[in-house]
């Protein structure tokens, strides 16, 4: 791989002990991929955040390179934490889980992360543009910056992310590069798409069918950024698609080559089959929304929804601290609380430990949520759209 000047100096040491350590973890990665060079990022959202995921280990690690001296060069977000870094004792987190955690968030704070953790960061304050390129971790905000922005980024892991935002620069391989950025199978759709949980299942489902190649999506009508956030995040679970287009709807869609691609199709019959496969539950013992992270046009929704309501059940609304404040401004958060739900920032239903908690099945409208929660929080899973889900809560 090509190095400058100064590149060379960080692989010999000579800008300190933290910059070596991560500028060659970068240049491994650049080696087995066969990077020509690094390129400069925009931004880095950084993964591996909740101390149920990392540990003690993981914890000490951070501390470790936090106490060396290790600074950011660029912004850097960070991926959901393992609960609300403010309104954790409200909700019943426990308060081990709760110290080791904080101790994680000092740790980046002191590398001048900015500590909001989010999967997403595009309604967070770190919006990158067209073409730009990125370095981040998080599957969905990956699948959304790609696909939905058309910024430029590979789906890093927590080390790699780390390292690229302290030096800066990420190696040019992958999806940073156009020829690796076209449509690999075509998938036509003829089925009407309502609610954000029809795209999480049409998600799931193509996911399962194409894993790791890109789809170019034919016959969605229309999708809001909130539906196409839910659509990517599926796919991302159950399958690892880091991009895909739409046809008239992603801005790459119209620049890329479909001749003579293989071709799916998904109709009525495969989306209800996907609600049924991804039902493992009867009763939801609580309901949980925000995956990714609601936006403020969803949380506004359920402010409607629940207006003048009670709710039997517990109900979270998973999102960022930026978009709650918002929503506290602008009186959803008083509204939702009323109904007896809750907004919870910073976190999320599959790396909280809603298991230690006491629940045992969880409601939920998204499709990866409804992938990941049976393995890492060994919850049943009711799948199904908003309105039913609140329904259930009544
Ligand atoms: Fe975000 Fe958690 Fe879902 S990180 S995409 S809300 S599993």
């Amino acid at each position: 791989m090509y190095l400058t000047k100064d590149e060379e100096k960080y692989l010999n040491g000579e800008k300190g002990e933290v910059i070596e350590r991560m500028f060659r973890l970068l240049v491994n990665l650049g080696d087995i991929y066969s990077a020509d060079k690094m390129i400069p990022v925009g931004s880095v959202q950084v993964a591996g955040v909740s101390y149920k995921s990392m540990g003690d280990p993981g914890t000490e690690f951070l501390e470790d390179l936090a106490n060396k001296g290790a600074k950011v060069k660029i912004l850097t977000y960070l991926n959901p934490a393992g609960m609300d870094l403010e309104n954790w004792k409200e909700l019943g987190f426990p308060k081990d889980f709760a110290k080791n955690q904080l101790r994680i968030m000092d740790a980046f704070k002191k590398m001048g992360i900015v500590v909001t953790s989010t999967c997403t960061p595009y309604l967070a304050g770190n919006l990158p543009r067209f073409r730009e390129h990125i370095a981040w971790s998080e599957s969905s905000a990956v699948s959304f910056s790609n696909s939905v922005i058309g910024a430029r980024t590979n789906r890093e892991g927590g080390p790699s992310a780390l390292a690229a935002a302290i030096c800066g620069v990420t190696p040019n391989y992958g999806l940073h590069i156009w020829e690796n950025r076209q449509p690999e199978i075509k998938i036509k759709v003829d089925v009407e798409l309502s609610f954000s949980s029809d795209f999480g299942a049409l998600g799931w489902y193509i996911g399962k069918q194409v894993k790791n190649k890109i789809p170019y999506f034919t016959g969605i009508k229309d999708a809001n950024t909130d539906q196409l956030k839910a659509l990517g995040a599926a796919m991302a679970a159950s399958g690892a698609v880091a991009l895909y287009h739409v046809e008239e709807l992603t801005p790459e869609a119209d620049l890329v080559n479909t001749k003579g691609l293989e071709t799916i199709n998904v109709g009525k019959k495969e989306l209800k089959e996907t609600y049924e496969k991804l039902n493992t539950g009867k009763k939801p013992d609580i309901i949980i929304f925000g995956c990714p992270h609601a936006s403020l046009h969803e949380i506004s929704n359920l402010a409607d929804i629940l207006f003048g309501k009670k709710l039997k059940k517990p109900v979270w609304i998973c999102t960022s601290r930026m978009v709650k404040e918002v929503a506290e401004r602008m009186g959803y958060n008083k509204i939702i609380k009323n109904a007896g739900g809750s907004i919870v920032a910073d976190t999320c239903m599959v790396v909280s430990p809603i298991e230690e908690m006491g629940y045992k099945t969880t409601g939920v409208n998204s499709g990866k949520a409804a992938n990941y929660l049976p393995g890492f929080c060994k919850q049943n899973v009711c799948f199904a759209n908003v309105d039913d889900l609140i329904k259930e809560a009544l």
